[in-house]
């Protein structure tokens, strides 16, 4: 799966290029990264790629010429490659898009923008697909491009090893993790649950998914509506709300 990115700081994508699993990927061939900077593809000697806004206020908007050359040439022998802007418009990325995106392993071309936005006619002209990584406005959408491609490029097949699974993660199922643990058993006076060091894997495997349903329900209980509970899930999901409403019976008493 290729990545073509649109950026004035082609220099924010170092990081991704070098670290971590997706750097591995990058590397190893199993994705790629191109960068275009508008930049190079100005004609004037300050090469300028951001003009003031009709209408005037505050800020500055990135002009269409460089912009449609820099997509010109990430496109280039691509004609039905789609192409995605980062903003705060746009739907929201989450898993089950990132899961898509790895699944289809289609190419894709992303516009981070920067200053107050990008001239209306590039989208118009240009964007399949607006995606948004959450409702706070970031200076540019180099780090939400980031976000996405990390997202992505870590469920691309063979990218985590078996070790790393990403069948496990949070929100793979529409939960969120449970609690894990390393050695020492007993630190600072804080135990770990005894459970996890008792080898049965059935009851290891209820215990975590009990517990991711209980964090679920406690901090994001959002996540819970309108999802299908297995029977398993509805049965710990039954004793979870049993356990809370006798704690708040013995909190009235
Ligand atoms: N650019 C600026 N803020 C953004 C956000 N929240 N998501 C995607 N792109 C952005």
């Amino acid at each position: 799966m290729r990545f073509d990115v649109i950026s004035v700081m082609p220099q924010m994508f170092d990081a991704l290029q070098q670290q971590g699993v997706v750097g591995r990927a990058l590397q190893r061939g199993q994705a790629e990264l191109r960068l275009w900077n508008p930049r190079d593809y100005t004609s004037d000697l300050h090469r300028t790629v951001d003009d003031r806004p009709y209408g005037g206020g505050p800020g500055m908007v990135m002009k269409y010429e460089p912009l449609q050359a820099a997509i010109e040439a990430a496109r280039s022998g691509r004609p039905d490659v789609k192409l995605a802007y980062l903003s705060p418009q746009g739907q929201r990325f989450d898993q089950q898009v990132a899961t898509e995106m790895a699944a289809s392993g289609e190419d894709l071309i992303l516009i981070a923008g920067r200053y107050e936005g990008i001239d209306e006619r590039i989208i118009e002209r240009n964007v399949d697909q607006e995606w948004s990584i959450g409702d706070y406005v970031l200076s540019g959408g180099e780090l939400a491009a980031m976000v996405l491609m990390d997202a992505v490029i870590r469920l691309l097949p063979g990218v985590l090893g078996a070790a790393e699974s990403a069948e496990q993660d949070s929100f793979m199922d529409g939960l969120l993790d449970c609690p894990h643990y390393t050695r020492p058993e007993q630190i600072d006076g804080m135990q770990v649950p005894k459970i996890l060091q008792s080898g049965n894997h059935e009851l290891i495997r209820r215990w975590r998914l009990k517990q991711a349903l209980e964090r679920t329900l406690q901090r994001r209980p959002d996540l819970l509506q309108g999802r299908r509970m297995t029977a398993e899930e509805e049965k710990l999901f039954n004793e979870i709300r049993a356990a809370s409403g006798d704690a708040e019976r013995e909190q009235e008493q």
